[in-house]
């Protein structure tokens, strides 16, 4: 029986020593140890021996049975070690590897310079003014002085709501708005959105505007040229050249479209100025009698000038953007540009 239990001994630590991973550790433990295993089949075994020499092979069996359980927890003890090892292995995490960033939007190109604009403005004591889209005849086209059969009330132009409601047309009509509710000194800035009945690559049927209007005693045409070449010299930068050539509206007197010299070309003539090496950004002129007469103000005692420039085009040459339609497709690859 001695001799059975060494080799029992031998046979499960050996077993212990090839074994791989907990679960074989386990296997062996039921195996030898377990109430069906190899040590309680020998146990049986005992009764059979001379009354002295149970006790001594008693204390034998329990000798072996603790030898092979303390070596099978060690045995386990490593192998639990050695699978976390593996885990850990495999769980790596690579910290080198670029993070994904969280994209982060930008503002809108027509932001971007009606902003610019306006703090430009600002700087010279102009104040942010804003009007409704959904607009009076009176304010859009009457109290301008447009005659009533002038084409710009035309339908092909104007998107009415009714006979005398009307999508503005301009962000002219602030002007009236702004005369009505105050008296001079004015300086106001307009920012807005227009709309009219035309589309294709350099004209949308909703696009902004930036009007202004200064008023106060003894404000001349050459206050106006000054603000406008501060303002063009800041927006397109020092050297820019500024001409004014005679043009007509309803409600200036005289009145003006202002030029800078092509910021594509510098003035030498591509295709964007059409080769004349300059490209009007803005309208403006002297407010004329009729529009002061229509918001209480005293011609005699008042002058100022107006001006207002499209946003659009404004951009489209700031950022050498050739197709307008761009400006309203919302594609993140144009957009992310700016
Ligand atoms: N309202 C004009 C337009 O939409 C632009 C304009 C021209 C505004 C002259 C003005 C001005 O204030 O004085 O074409």
């Amino acid at each position: 029986m001695r001799e059975q239990l060494e080799q029992l001994k031998r046979d499960a630590l050996q077993a212990i020593g090839e074994a791989t991973g907990e679960d074989g550790l386990q296997d062996i433990r039921v195996k030898f140890l377990g109430r069906k295993g190899q040590l309680t089949a020998l146990m049986k075994g005992l009764g059979g021996l001379a009354p002295d020499e149970r006790p001594v092979v008693g204390q034998l069996v329990n000798s072996v049975r603790d030898e092979i359980e303390t070596s099978l927890e060690a045995a386990l003890l490593s192998a639990r070690e050695q699978a976390t090892i593996e885990r850990l292995k495999s769980e790596r995490i690579d910290v080198t590897l670029p993070g994904r960033r969280d994209i982060c939007g930008t503002k809108h190109p027509i932001t971007l310079v009606t902003e610019e604009v306006c703090d430009i403005f600002a700087s010279l004591g102009f104040s942010v003014a804003e009007g409704p889209e959904i607009e009076h005849d009176w304010y859009n086209f009457e109290a301008l002085n447009f005659p009533p059969e002038h084409p710009a009330r035309d339908m092909q132009d104007t998107f009415f709501v009714d006979n005398n409601l009307l999508l503005r047309t301009h962000t002219s009509p602030v002007q009236i708005r702004t005369m009505l509710k105050q008296r001079p000194p004015v300086r106001i800035i307009a920012p807005g959105t227009v709309y009219r009945c035309d589309s294709d690559a350099t004209h949308s049927p909703m696009f902004h505007q930036i009007e202004g209007l200064m008023v106060d005693k003894g404000v001349t045409f050459g206050d106006l040229k000054g603000i406008l070449t501060i303002f063009t010299n800041q927006l397109f930068g020092q050297k820019t050249g500024v001409r004014l050539r005679p043009s007509f509206f309803p409600f200036t007197e005289p009145s003006a479209e202002v030029d800078i010299a092509c910021v594509i070309c510098n003035g030498k003539g591509c295709r964007v100025c059409k080769n004349s090496g300059w490209l009007e950004i803005l309208g403006a002129g002297m407010v004329d009698p009729e529009v002061y007469r229509h918001v209480n103000y005293d011609a005699e005692d008042i002058s100022g000038f107006a001006f207002g420039m499209g946003i659009e085009r404004i951009a489209m040459l700031k950022y050498g953007i050739g197709d307008m339609r761009l400006l309203f497709e919302n594609d993140v690859r144009f957009l992310r540009q700016f």
